[in-house]
């Protein structure tokens, strides 16, 4: 018998997860971005169809667990029909919290979601315009920073042991 304490989800998290939204990639969209390390499994790409600025549609693909479909999931629907600056300005804590909670080992779900997402919008801005505006900053937002943090920590650890730790 497992000796493992299960985790405790919130309801919203279980019912996301068993009838995830957005879920897949999307064939015509402007952008697509990717968070994650593929070697260790945890990866998510979001997907945004833009047009004047405005998110029109958003989907992801999923390789996490429960917590990042879940937040993934309500990620996707938080950013349609905003501006690029209001769905910059999501936090991974927003969407922890709009899940209504998430267990802290289950965070890092949540930040990916929102990485995934800051670096699609940073990666559109890089590409169709000349002028960064004035609410994307030069420097990584947290999010971005910390899936960067955790793709090079699961790199360096699958040279030296040849797996993910
Ligand atoms: Fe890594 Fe959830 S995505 S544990």
């Amino acid at each position: 018998m497992s000796t493992r304490t299960p985790l405790i989800y919130s309801p919203k998290v279980l019912e996301i997860f068993r009838n995830p939204k957005n879920l897949g990639a999307m064939q015509d969209a402007s952008v697509v971005s990717q968070a994650g390390s593929p070697a260790c499994g945890d990866v998510i790409r979001i997907y945004l169809k833009i047009e004047d600025g405005k998110i029109l549609d958003a989907s992801f693909e999923s390789y996490g667990c429960a917590a990042n479909i879940a937040a993934a999931s309500i990620l996707t629907e938080m950013v349609k029909g905003k501006t690029l600056k209001e769905a910059w300005m999501i936090s991974w804590e927003e969407v922890a919290e709009e899940l209504g909670g998430l267990p802290a080992i289950k965070y890092h779900c949540s930040i990916l979601a929102v990485g995934g997402l800051k670096r699609a919008i940073r990666k559109y801005i890089d590409e169709t315009r000349r002028e960064r505006p004035d609410w994307l900053p030069v420097d990584l937002s947290k999010e971005e920073r910390q899936a960067l943090e955790e793709e090079e920590l699961i790199e360096k650890m699958y040279k030296k042991h040849g797996r993910a730790p």
